[in-house]
């Protein structure tokens, strides 16, 4: 009965990580999947959640009863705080509903089911960067939500295309949702200035945009955990009716925990508390209540200032390596004086570069050089370490020169 069912191609980031795995060549590299690795080119688990972890293991009135459908309290009310601030006025006023995700693909996913059944009859395209995290489009559809693109690369600067993208914002249909990566865009690097998320601010409250947020790198692009929420804290500010989901996999270096929370605000009390109980409905449906564990950590941890800031010295750990690792990448390239302009490699910020490198670049650092990176040039900073990045600079500069 399944002989005619089509075959998939493979997850083109997780097949990276399983190829990398099974080489045996010594010096192969990962640069693949965004997640953290210390200079070892080890995965690297933060020593404030060991601490928590130890601190969860040793109590003993921890249980593994459900949690309730929308996540554990203490956990969601710290991960609201955290990306809107303890101060936000929307908290203030009681229009934000939060419930616990499975990570932020789970967020994203809620997100989008929800819209389609409770935001303009789920007629309105969602927008998304292009390019953009490799798994939106499939989210969306999954959901039923039509996805169409918005200019934000530019492939000459290396940089963004403001222009490009409010462009879209003005001749897109009045009220589309337009999926917004919060900091650390994910391929590229580039963020908005302040000064451009105010202009993208302007012209999506002028068309009634709604704005999708999703933040998965907070920390790790300015190494501010304010500054790396703002554009999502302006949004609030303005009055926006908005959403946010929320990953702690790369902030936490919690991966396979799966802890990531969804946030709604909107106008009104009534509003957000009608919509928290529909998203109720579908988080039981899909997956009845989260998964108990990474959640417990990460509220260990926001809830402790001694342990919170214990958190923010191991952020600074990760962000710092990975700020090394781009000037060591950029000067040995300079230094091998491989053909181009590789400013981008330190101008760019958060967990990845976009390299500008093409298809056939990458298949040759793929499999003459054992280096895995994706198809569209883009590297995970953090699979450099001061051991590599000689080997990977010298690999470049040989495929740049071909
Ligand atoms: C990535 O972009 O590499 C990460 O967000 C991992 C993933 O789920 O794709």
């Amino acid at each position: 009965a399944f002989a005619d069912v089509p075959l998939a191609p493979p997850d083109a980031i997780f097949h990276l990580t399983a190829s990398y795995k099974a080489d045996t060549f010594k010096d192969k590299i990962n640069l693949g999947v965004g997640a953290y690795r210390d200079d070892d080119g080890k995965p690297w688990v933060l020593p404030v959640v060991k601490k928590a972890d130890d601190l969860l293991r040793s109590d003993p009135t921890l249980d593994h009863e459900y949690l309730p459908i929308a996540g554990l309290p203490a956990f969601t009310s710290a991960a609201a705080k955290l990306v809107l601030g303890a101060d936000s006025p929307a908290i203030k006023e009681d229009r934000v509903t939060s419930i616990q995700t499975i990570s932020g693909t789970g967020a994203n996913h809620l997100g989008a089911v929800f819209l389609s059944r409770f935001y303009r009859n789920g007629k309105m395209k969602c927008y998304l960067s292009n390019p953009t995290w490799a798994n939106h489009k499939a989210i969306f559809a999954n959901a039923g939500v039509e996805t169409a693109e918005y200019a934000y690369f530019d492939p000459h600067s290396l940089g963004l295309d403001l222009a490009g993208m409010l462009r879209a914002m003005e001749t897109c249909e009045e009220g589309s949702i337009f999926l917004l990566h919060a900091c650390a865009h994910n391929p590229t690097g580039v963020d908005p200035t302040q000064e451009q998320w105010k202009m993208i601010a302007e012209v999506m409250e002028r068309r009634r945009l709604f704005p999708f947020f999703d933040c998965a790198y907070q920390g790790f692009a300015s190494g501010s955990l304010e500054k790396d929420a703002w554009a999502i804290r302006y949004f609030v500010q303005r009055g926006f009716e908005m959403l946010i989901c929320q990953s702690f996999a790369k902030n936490f270096g919690l991966y396979g925990e799966r802890a990531g929370c969804f946030h709604f605000i909107a106008s009104t009390p009534d509003a957000v508390k009608r919509v928290g109980s529909q998203l109720a409905i579908i988080q039981r449906s899909e997956i009845s209540n989260p998964p108990a564990y990474g959640a417990r950590l990460v509220s260990l941890i926001l809830n402790s200032p001694p342990l919170f800031t214990e958190w923010t010295q191991n952020l600074s750990t990760m962000a710092s390596r990975i700020i090394l690792m781009r000037s060591l990448l950029h000067s040995e390239l300079v230094a091998l004086g491989t053909p181009g302009s590789w400013d981008h490699i330190v101008d760019q910020i958060g967990m990845f570069s976009y390299t500008g490198l093409g298809g056939e670049e990458v298949r040759k650092l793929v499999e003459e050089s054992h280096v895995y990176l994706t198809s569209n040039g883009r590297i995970s900073m953090a699979g450099l370490t001061r051991g590599n990045v000689k080997y990977f600079a010298r690999a470049v500069d040989r495929v740049v020169r071909e």
